[in-house]
């Protein structure tokens, strides 16, 4: 018998709980610098801000690794710092050094920003991509949405732009635990109203980034990371129901055990810091995990990279797994080597 409800699409087999004999795969970033299509088409944007706001350009970036390697799901292609201009703080990139935005430093900055119910205006670009992207995308391919954690993006808007330590943040909790938690709210707020959206477009799974997270510690990972997460997973399943869910907080360590549970999560995406066999051990045992190729293999390629993704698909082996790399592709990786990972997996 087979069950008519039961999905067909690999990744949503795996988010449901299923363990698959090849896992299916994707990369972080995987419409990017990298790829000489990605270089071409965003050299035609301009820009890489108008490159995320050009639906027809940026469906196509997003469909270019798809076309390449045939990978189970596609990423929307935008960023998770739109949400923080779509509140009202100014975003730009500066061409080689990253992003920069208007800072929020204080309580009075954050009751200034837009209600969260307002981010659609700007938003609207992004969720026309994602209706482009349903039209396009082969039939067994995913399409996942998403969004920056709110911990992650209120590191930015703090800041103004990226630091090594996200210091500015911490010290703002540190001045004032209870107006960066009005940040946090807000992010939290707009995140649901702006992932809901994307469902609505058609996103069938959405991710949230929390690639910071690794930095707080204790009541701080609980306040800032932890219970804001579930509370947007709560609010998003209530709309949902069936809304498949990844939760990425970035080198979490031991905080990695119990995620899921704690946050409702239906997969936890692993960074390259944690072992395969640790996470089978303490990460798998509750559920579907994503992960986690280090980045660099896919720079030098050669028997390692092969090597390294059958040891990790070997680990992962006993319960639902994802394959992906622990953080997001870099510019400097070789296509060739993408390849050479996919007949790894795929065998
Ligand atoms: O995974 C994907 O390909 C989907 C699209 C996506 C991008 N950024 C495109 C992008 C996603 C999911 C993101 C998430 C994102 N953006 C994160 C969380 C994930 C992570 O990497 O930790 C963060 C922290 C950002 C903020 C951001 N955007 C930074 C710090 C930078 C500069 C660093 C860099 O790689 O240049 C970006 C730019 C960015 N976002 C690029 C891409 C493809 C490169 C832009 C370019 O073409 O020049």
């Amino acid at each position: 018998m087979t069950d008519a409800s039961a999905p067909t699409k690999t990744i949503l087999r795996a988010l449901k709980g299923e363990t698959q004999a090849v896992p299916p795969v994707w990369m972080m970033r995987q419409a990017g610098r990298y790829l000489p299509e990605y270089r071409a088409t965003r050299a035609q944007a301009g820009d890489f801000l108008s490159l995320c706001y050009n639906p027809d350009l940026a469906a196509e970036v997003t469909l270019q690794p798809i076309r390449r390697y045939g990978f189970d799901a596609a990423i929307l292609f935008a960023d998770i710092l739109l949400i923080g201009q779509a509140l009202g703080a100014k975003l730009w990139f500066a061409e080689g050094e990253g992003p920069r935005m208007e800072t929020v430093t204080d309580a009075a900055g954050v009751a200034a920003l837009r209600p969260a119910g307002e981010v659609h205006e700007t938003l609207a670009p992004i969720y026309e991509t994602l209706k482009i992207l349903t039209r396009e995308l082969p039939r067994e391919t995913t399409l996942i949405g998403f969004a920056g954690a709110p911990w992650t993006v209120a590191t930015y808007m703090v800041a103004g732009r990226g630091t090594k330590d996200q210091g500015p943040a911490h010290a703002f909790i540190a001045r004032d635990r209870e107006g960066f938690a009005a940040l946090i709210s807000v992010l939290e707020a707009a995140t649901v109203e702006y992932l809901s959206a994307q469902v609505e477009a058609g996103a069938e799974v959405v991710k949230l980034f929390d690639s910071w997270a690794g930095s707080l510690k204790g009541q701080d990972f609980d306040d800032f990371a932890l219970k804001p997460t579930a509370r947007i997973i709560a609010a998003l399943k209530a709309r949902h129901p069936d809304l498949p869910i990844i939760a990425f907080p970035r080198e979490a360590g031991e905080r990695y055990i119990g995620f899921a549970k704690a946050t409702g999560a239906d997969c936890v995406a692993l960074d390259n810091s944690v072992s395969a066999d640790w996470a089978a051990e303490h990460v798998q045992k509750d559920g579907c995990v994503q992960g986690n190729l280090a980045p660099h293999h896919m720079v030098e390629g050669g028997e390692a990279l092969t090597a390294e993704t059958k040891r990790i698909v070997r680990a992962f082996s006993n319960g639902p797994h994802i394959f992906n790399l622990g953080h997001g592709i870099t510019p400097d990786a070789n296509p060739d080597n993408v390849q050479r990972m996919i007949d790894a997996i795929r065998g």
